[in-house]
């Protein structure tokens, strides 16, 4: 059956993207964010996952005002980088897994989570930038990418705790699939940022940190601290943290920190990083 090993939370920021794909990421304001991804590229290499499940937020790329998901699914075999602004980023198109994908939404409806099966993604620096931190500049991605969508831009996002839920639905979903694959949940965005108005450029370096070590040591107290304290401690963007929560809940309660990271600053915010393993793995 196919088994998820291990989870990865990261930041997102677009302009670690930039400077990846524009030759600056040895210079001195980039060095320390990339050398925190060492140790997680060598860890990637070596648990070698057949499938990742992205969970990030579309920048109103792909959806819009138009249309807001709160949960969408991408099931389609393909995921072209999207256009935001300044032309697609230069990154491998996203390989995906339909047929786990599609398991994946029929699962997840029939537990209660009613997921938007979507069949044309294009997908933009939440899922991108990740991917390049782990895995540098690959002429291909080495892996299949499960890309889960998440609204967090427009209110009402999700509360922590249907993240929370949604893990570990995410978990049943995965362990019901009978083919062997090694699956890692990816949770993406944050840390405190803001991006608009009077607090903009917001850091909250105790609340990350305090988030960091409740998120592993007690993910059932984290999913329940309200949209509220997020906003108003961690800024209008911190928001994107509840995505964290789909990753944990994902894992075992217990879980063993292979790697952890936060640095100050990266464009607007601060960068935080995890890597977990269950325990059993
Ligand atoms: C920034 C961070 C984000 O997460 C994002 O989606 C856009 C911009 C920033 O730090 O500038
Ligand atoms: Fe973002």
């Amino acid at each position: 059956m196919a088994r998820i090993t291990a989870g990865v939370a990261t930041s997102h920021v677009p302009a670690i993207g930039a400077a990846l794909d524009s030759g600056k990421a040895g210079e001195p304001y980039w060095q320390p964010v990339f050398a925190g991804y060492e140790r997680s590229k060598q860890w990637i290499a070596e648990e070698k996952p057949d499938v990742i499940i992205l969970v990030y937020n579309d920048h109103a790329s792909a959806f819009s005002l138009e249309m807001i998901p709160t949960f969408a699914i991408g099931c389609a075999d393909s995921f072209a980088p999207a256009d935001e602004g300044w032309g697609p980023r230069p990154v491998p198109t996203v390989k995906g897994h339909s047929s786990l994908a599609w398991h994946m939404a029929e699962q997840l409806i029939l537990d209660e989570f009613d997921m938007t099966i979507v069949n044309k993604l294009d997908v933009d620096h939440g899922l991108t930038v990740p991917l390049s931190l782990m895995f540098g500049q690959p002429d291909e991605w080495p892996c299949q990418v499960i890309p889960l969508a998440v609204n967090v831009v427009q209110y009402p996002p999700p509360t922590g705790h249907r993240c929370y839920m949604l893990g570990k639905a995410i978990r049943r979903a995965v362990e019901s699939y009978p083919e062997d694959l090694k699956v890692v949940v990816f949770g993406t965005g944050g840390m405190s940022h803001q991006l608009q108005g009077p607090r903009a450029g917001l850091i909250n370096t105790a609340f990350d940190q305090a988030f960091l070590d409740t998120l592993i040591s007690d993910p059932v107290a984290q999913s329940k601290v309200p949209h509220l304290d997020y906003v108003r401690e961690a800024g209008s963007e911190g928001i994107e943290l509840v995505m964290w929560l789909i990753m944990r809940g994902a894992l075992d309660d217990q879980v063993k920190q292979v790697h952890r990271f936060y640095h100050v600053p990266a464009s607007n915010t601060a960068v935080g990083h995890l890597i977990l393993e269950n325990a059993g793995s």
